[in-house]
């Protein structure tokens, strides 16, 4: 089968279109025929060799792990998929490809579109997750740093319908985008502290950083000089400010996304696609991905499909 596939860790040349074995569904597994791939920073870290600890990378390795696809093969003791569902999910087997095996993973809502779908479970499991640790309550307000990027656009929208003030970071270029998104936006960089406390004089319940871009010291002054309530999920220095970096959480991975899926079938929760990219561009979706100012998601089309 068509897939892109690493064999050492390194830039964007080390990503390469090449025919590779075609995976069947071992127990516990469906196979999919891929619709669309979603693309997230973490792939092009994973590529880098910046995620051992977290992301073990076998070679040869085909990036990706979020997907939307059609069942086409179903392993021994699945229950509740068939040959020809549409589902939405994440791959074990890596998703820049026309095939991928997946363990995690729920039905796709027909009026879904591809690309949009696949770009959900990553991002709206983080954006959940990040929001119960930090127990961002209504009539709280939430700094939200990256609020325009995948994961921040799930965030505002999350807390926003959880009735949440979202004071929300982000160039000038994506400030209206994030008032459309029911955010305050602020920009980032220097002054930080004081914009915030202009546009929240009630002050700051909870910090969510979703850009790791070195607003930790600034979050920690808003916050009363303490940690508490703070979480990064991108911020290599988190430890050395005394803040929590929150990974992939420990619940099956569906349970996680399965109401996110809904809630945009329904046009409750908008994760806008910015680009597509055929398979064979790959490498570019990623080089856009790590400039870090897409705001939305980018993904992935294998030929045909
Ligand atoms: N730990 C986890 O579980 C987990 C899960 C998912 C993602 N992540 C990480 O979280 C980060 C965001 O992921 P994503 O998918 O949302 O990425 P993304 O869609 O590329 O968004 C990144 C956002 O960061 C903003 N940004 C760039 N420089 C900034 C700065 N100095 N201050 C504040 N914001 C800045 C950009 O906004 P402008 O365009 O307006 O500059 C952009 O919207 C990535 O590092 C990713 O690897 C971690």
């Amino acid at each position: 089968m068509e897939a892109i596939v690493f064999e050492e860790f390194g830039g964007p040349e080390v990503l390469r279109l090449a025919e590779a074995e075609e995976p069947h569904a071992g127990p516990g597994q469906v196979r999919v025929k891929v619709k669309a791939a979603g693309v997230n920073p973490v792939d092009y870290k994973i590529r880098s060799g910046w995620m051992g600890e977290f992301f073990p990378t076998v070679f040869p390795a085909v990036p990706g792990l979020e997907f939307a696809g059609i069942v086409d093969e179903v392993g021994e003791g699945v229950r509740g998929a068939a040959v020809g569902d549409e589902v939405v999910g994440w791959s074990v087997t890596g998703s820049y490809a026309r095939y991928a095996l997946s363990e995690s993973f729920v039905l796709k809502p027909a009026g879904l579109d591809w690309a949009e779908a696949a770009g959900l479970p990553v991002v709206t499991e983080t954006a959940q997750r990040v929001l119960d640790l930090l127990g961002v309550r209504s009539g709280e307000t939430l700094l939200l740093h990256g609020a325009a990027g995948a994961v921040g656009t799930a965030a505002v929208q999350l807390a926003v319908a959880a009735g949440a003030t979202v004071i929300g970071t982000a160039s000038a270029a994506n400030h209206d985008y994030l008032r459309e998104l029911g955010a305050t936006p602020v920009a980032y960089g220097d002054g930080l502290v004081e914009r915030v406390r202009a546009a929240a004089p009630q002050g700051v319940d909870a910090v969510f950083d979703a850009a790791g871009k070195g607003a930790l010291p600034a979050s920690i002054e808003l916050r009363g000089g303490t940690t508490d309530r703070i979480i990064t999920i991108a911020d290599p220095e988190a430890a050395a400010h005394g803040v929590p970096f929150s990974a992939a959480g420990t619940e099956p991975p569906e349970i996680a996304f399965a109401g996110h899926v809904l809630l945009a079938a329904e046009g409750r929760l908008r994760m806008p696609v910015v680009e597509r990219f055929p398979l064979e561009e790959a490498a570019k979706a990623q080089v856009v991905s790590e400039a870090g100012h897409a705001p939305g998601k980018l993904v992935v089309i294998p030929p045909g499909a």
